[in-house]
């Protein structure tokens, strides 16, 4: 749903008075304003104006209202890196091509309704995640553009796997206006290790998230802050189990729902 003109005219007084707030508080001062301006103008032209929103912690702020009412797995942001139509793999399949380096994990769980806690018997798990090195298949012309990303039906019994190496923390892009700010402000770039999913099923809302490995750095400080408590999942014996509970839409919301 974009934003409506009721909505418009609803957030934008609250976003001028809070403008204002600052400016009157702050004494701000012409030349100050129009480098905050000539900034937001660089920050479009960079096209990272939903980075910076994840900076500031705002997207983040966003998602966790849209997902408040939900009793299911929380949602997490996408991320720049997500491609549509991955691979087809098998279930249990593998998302690592040949010749890639790591230490190899499997990820496994169950998809199951949120509510009643029976299995989604056609969810589709779409996953994708950067290589040991902390760089995923769209950043390096070098690597196999679909290399450590996959999509796969779950089983019967709702269950998904699938083996991959482990991924490595990483930076956000931070060789442009939004890394300036983060810069000036005393502010790393990091983020922890994820694993990113897109869950999708007839009937369900579409679940958006992220699996983080425990143990690793930039949990407690993640550049986007991202990470969530039920989110952070700790490898064992090479293995790393990660169950998500979908949110069924409203039937009105479903087509061909049976009256
Ligand atoms: C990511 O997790 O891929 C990501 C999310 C937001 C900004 C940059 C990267
Ligand atoms: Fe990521």
């Amino acid at each position: 749903m974009a934003l409506t003109v009721e909505r418009l005219q609803q957030v934008m007084p609250r976003v001028v008075t809070a403008l204002s707030d600052v400016a009157r508080e702050l004494d701000l001062r012409n030349d100050e304003l129009l480098a905050a301006l000539a900034f937001l103008g660089e920050v479009g032209r960079a096209d990272e104006t939903i980075l910076l929103s994840d900076v500031l912690g705002l997207s983040r702020q966003v998602d966790d209202q849209t997902h408040l009412a939900n009793a299911g797995t929380p949602s997490n942001v996408l991320g720049p890196f997500y491609r549509p139509g991955a691979p087809w793999i098998d279930n249990p399949g593998s998302i690592v091509g040949g010749g890639t380096p790591g230490s190899r994990i499997t990820v496994s769980g169950h998809i199951s309704d949120a509510i009643s806690g029976a299995p989604v018997r056609d969810a589709i798990v779409d996953v994708w995640h950067a290589n040991e090195d902390g760089v995923y298949s769209n950043e390096d012309a070098a690597l196999d553009p679909w290399d450590l990303r996959g999509r796969q039906q779950v089983d019967m019994d709702g269950h998904y796997a699938f083996e991959t190496v482990t991924p490595l923390h990483y930076t956000v892009k931070h060789d442009g206006p939004v890394g300036q700010l983060l810069a000036a402000l005393g502010r790393h770039p990091w983020r922890p290790a994820h694993i990113h999913y897109l869950v999708t099923a007839e009937g369900y809302q579409p679940l958006v998230t992220q699996v983080y490995i425990a143990g690793g750095p930039y949990l407690e400080d993640d550049a986007i802050s991202g990470v969530k408590g039920e989110l952070v999942v700790a490898i064992a014996d090479d293995r790393l189990p990660f169950d998500i509970a979908l949110v069924a839409l409203p039937r009105a919301a479903v087509k061909n729902a049976p009256a």
